[in-house]
This record gives structure tokens, C-alpha cells and sequence, in this order.
């Protein structure tokens, strides 16, 4: 099962609290420890964490410098405990305006896990679900272009190989916290068919067992992915 979460409500809840944003930032990032860490016994093969979009830059700059700070910090103190779970780790999103060494840890990273199958985590940063469909669209064109792939065979399947999810499975829910319901950008394309779900915790308090919870709720849903509702008995014929 693949779980997309977007983690919110840091802000409100370090406010609430009486302490600057990024004391919940920090509390939000050991939460994600907490939560990448309960997966596997819930049957998550894969979690996919809005971590910065591409509209976060317009938070005030000493907001925009202490996340950075926080994902170096991030990356380097848990690298090989990452490596080490046979965690896969890719990032989602354009990674040209983030600061080089942020790059190259990432980079790294992702070449270091390659080859990990335990766990698969991706992580959204400086993502845009519309950025990265332009993206896409601009390698497809230049595919075109260079006559690596021809105009008639772009179908969906090609257009999802181009995606920073390429080779992925779609995200079968999508957790909110902090009371928020809309989607922000996320994975715009890759949601089309997954179940959404709304906790009113802020993400510094959303516990391994709020994500049971989520994960309970979400196997009482029917899905249809376009189709018909499966009938349980036989339409009555006249
Ligand atoms: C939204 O809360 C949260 C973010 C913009 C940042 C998410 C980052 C983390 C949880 C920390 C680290 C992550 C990783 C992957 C190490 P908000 O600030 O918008 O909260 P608000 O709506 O209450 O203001």
C-alpha cells in the first residue's frame, strides 16, 4: 500500500504552544521518524512526504532558511540509519534551486539506496504537482525532438513514465493533518483514483496510531476507480 501525507500544522502547533514555527518544524521531523518507522507493521510499502512545495518559498526568508537547515540536518544524522533499513529513498520535485550541499545529500542518498526494496520512501521537496507536470511535458517534447519517442505514442502510461514517480504504484490514500482539506499541489496527477483522508491533529501530534486509525478507516472504503459499484446481489430482471 502507498500512503501520500501532507504534513501540516507545525506552525499552528508550535503557536499554540508559545514557540517560534520552527520548534514545530523540528517536532514535525522527528514525528516523521516516528511515522516512517511504524510502516512496515501497518503494511505500507510506500510513503511519500510533502515535505516543501514549490509555493513555500514565499514563507518569510528566516522560515524558508531554518527548513533547509533542518532537512540537512535531517539527512545527515539519519543517512545510514536509512541505508541500513533497506529504506529506497527518491526525491519528488525540482531540485535546481535548492542549496548544493542539500543537492548533493540528496543525490547521494539516492544513489546509496538504489538498491533497497524493504521500504520505499519518497520524500517532496521544492514539489509542485502542476510544476511537475510541465516538467514532464518539457522531457516528453524533448524526447520528441530528438526522435527518441514518437508524437503518437504519448499515451498515459508513457506521459506517467516521465513523471518523478515513474515506475511507481499511485498512492492509494492521502493523509492531511491540521484540518485542512484541499490538496495543495500534491501528486496532482497520481491521486486521480486515491481515497483522502482528513485528520484535525496538527502533524507534530499525529501518532503511529493516528496513521492505524487512517489505515482502518480507509479498508471500509469501496473503490470503483471509475467503475461500476460492485453489486452484491443480482439486479432484479423484469
Ligand atoms: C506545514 O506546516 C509543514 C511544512 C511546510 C514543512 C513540513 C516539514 C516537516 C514536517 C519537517 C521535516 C520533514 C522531513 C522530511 C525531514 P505549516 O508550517 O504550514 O503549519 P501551519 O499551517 O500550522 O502554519
Amino acid at each position: 500500500m502507498h500512503i501520500g501525507i501532507i504534513m501540516d500544522g507545525n506552525g499552528r502547533w508550535a503557536a499554540n504552544k508559545g514557540f517560534p514555527r520552527s520548534f514545530g518544524h523540528r517536532k514535525g521531523a522527528k514525528q516523521v521518524s516516528e511515522i516512517i518507522k511504524s510502516c512496515p507493521k501497518l503494511g505500507v510499502k510506500t510513503l511519500t512526504l510533502y515535505a516543501f512545495s514549490t509555493e513555500n518559498w514565499n514563507r518569510a526568508a528566516h522560515e524558508v532558511s531554518s527548513l533547509m537547515r533542518l532537512f540537512r540536518g535531517y539527512l545527515q544524522t539519519k543517512y545510514l540509519e536509512i541505508i541500513r533499513n533497506n529504506i529506497k529513498v527518491t526525491f519528488l520535485g525540482d531540485t535546481n534551486p535548492l542549496p548544493n550541499d542539500i543537492l548533493m545529500q540528496m543525490k547521494n542518498l539516492e544513489k546509496d539506496t538504489a538498491l533497497n526494496d524493504g521500504f520505499y520512501l519518497n520524500i517532496a521537496l521544492n514539489y509542485g504537482g502542476r510544476d511537475e507536470i510541465v516538467r514532464s511535458t518539457k522531457k516528453i517534447v524533448r524526447d520528441v525532438l530528438s526522435k527518441k519517442i514518437k508524437t503518437n505514442e504519448i499515451n498515459e502510461d508513457l506521459f506517467e513514465s516521465y513523471l518523478d514517480t515513474s515506475n511507481q504504484k499511485n498512492p492509494d490514500l492521502i493523509i492531511r493533518t491540521a484540518g485542512e482539506k484541499r490538496l495543495s499541489n500534491f501528486l496532482l496527477w497520481q491521486t486521480t483514483y486515491s481515497e483522502l483522508f482528513f485528520s484535525d491533529k496538527m502533524w507534530p501530534d499525529f501518532s503511529p496510531n493516528c496513521l492505524a486509525e487512517a489505515i482502518e478507516n480507509f479498508n471500509l472504503r469501496v473503490r470503483k476507480f471509475g467503475k461500476e459499484k460492485q453489486r452484491i446481489k443480482k439486479p432484479v430482471s423484469f
